[in-house]
């Protein structure tokens, strides 16, 4: 008997909807028992989010400060022979219940020694979220041995409106009648499945030498060039306003609230003003630096860490 541990936190069940779709080949067989563990912090992170409230979690993501989690409701000292750890981005980071599992004790003891595959749900920009995530993975002693990622198919700015929309409003229409339903497209979560046929026959044979290539191959994981330049330059901007933040107090604290409402107009402006200007200079960047931008492909595809 195989056995898997599925660790998750997904707010309004899209990312459940991925690993479902993922791993429903491998629920289907019956010398594979899968286990799974939904994180839930305590005080809850609530849906539809309100503006400020959606900005306030903004430093705490970027800085990686972690928020108390509910008891978790399994044996830390239980082997698995695969963790899948599915996560979505908030802020170009993983989001603070993930991020706070993973500094967490219990983390340590379920990962030594344990093969892992993440999974990503969110728009477009997972790239620096996972490194992060590859870090605290090689930190615990867990082996990063496969990524998938399953993100929006809008365009950078249309995916920005529709996300807002969705997140603010808690409603997953079309804004307007005209702008694509938000999210993860329900044909690509269906499809999903085909990373699962991967899987199991992975963990049939043997999960470590699970191909990364083998499930590129059906579209586990797509960089966009420009995004490899865009990230590392909004992290840098967003480490800035994460401390100036954080200096006023922690999580909803009353003396930072307009810290937090400068950084909303901030990416009011970052959004309609200067990602434009950005995606034209990114595109000058890629043909000047072709041979750089292929590397950083190929290392964002795979799941090695930098030296
Ligand atoms: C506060 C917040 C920040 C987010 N930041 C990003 C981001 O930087 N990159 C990204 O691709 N998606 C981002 N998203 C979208 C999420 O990754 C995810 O797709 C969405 O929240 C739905 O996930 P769910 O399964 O938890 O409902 C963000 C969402 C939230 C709530």
């Amino acid at each position: 008997m195989k056995k898997i541990l599925v660790v998750h936190y997904s707010q309004t069940g899209q990312l459940t909807d991925i690993v479902d779709a993922i791993l429903g080949p491998l629920a289907s067989d019956k010398s594979i028992q899968i286990d799974t563990l939904t994180l839930q912090p305590k005080q809850n992170y609530p849906f539809p989010w309100a503006t400020q409230t959606f900005c306030d979690v903004f430093p705490e993501s970027v800085e990686g400060v972690p928020c108390e989690l509910a008891p978790l409701d399994l044996d830390p000292d239980a082997r698995y022979d695969l963790i899948v750890l599915a996560y979505t981005v908030w802020y170009l980071s993983p989001s603070i219940p993930v991020h706070s599992f993973l500094q967490s004790p219990e983390a340590g003891r379920l990962f030594k020694g344990t093969p892992v595959v993440t999974v990503i749900g969110c728009r477009n920009m997972w790239l620096l979220a996972q490194e992060r995530v590859k870090n605290c993975i090689r930190e615990l002693g867990g082996h990063l041995v496969g990524n998938i990622v399953l993100g929006d198919r809008a365009s950078n700015l249309v995916g920005v409106a529709t996300i807002a929309y969705w997140m603010l409003t808690g409603r997953k229409d079309r804004l307007l009648g005209v702008f694509p339903k938000p999210g993860v497209d329900a044909a690509d979560i269906r499809g999903a499945s085909r990373f699962g046929v991967i899987l199991r026959k992975a963990l049939q044979d043997d999960i470590r030498s699970l191909d990364q290539d083998v499930l590129n191959a059906v579209g586990a994981v797509r960089v966009e060039p420009a995004y490899i330049i865009f990230e590392k330059r909004i992290m840098k901007i967003f480490r800035i306003w994460a401390r100036f933040i954080r200096r006023k107090g922690g999580p909803g604290a009353p003396a930072r609230q307009r810290r937090v409402r400068g950084f909303f107009y901030y990416l009011l402006v970052a959004i309609v003003v200067l990602a434009p200007v950005a995606t034209l200079g990114a595109k000058v960047t890629l043909r000047l630096k072709k041979a750089r931008i292929d590397k950083a492909i190929d290392y964002f595809s795979h799941n090695d860490l930098e030296p």
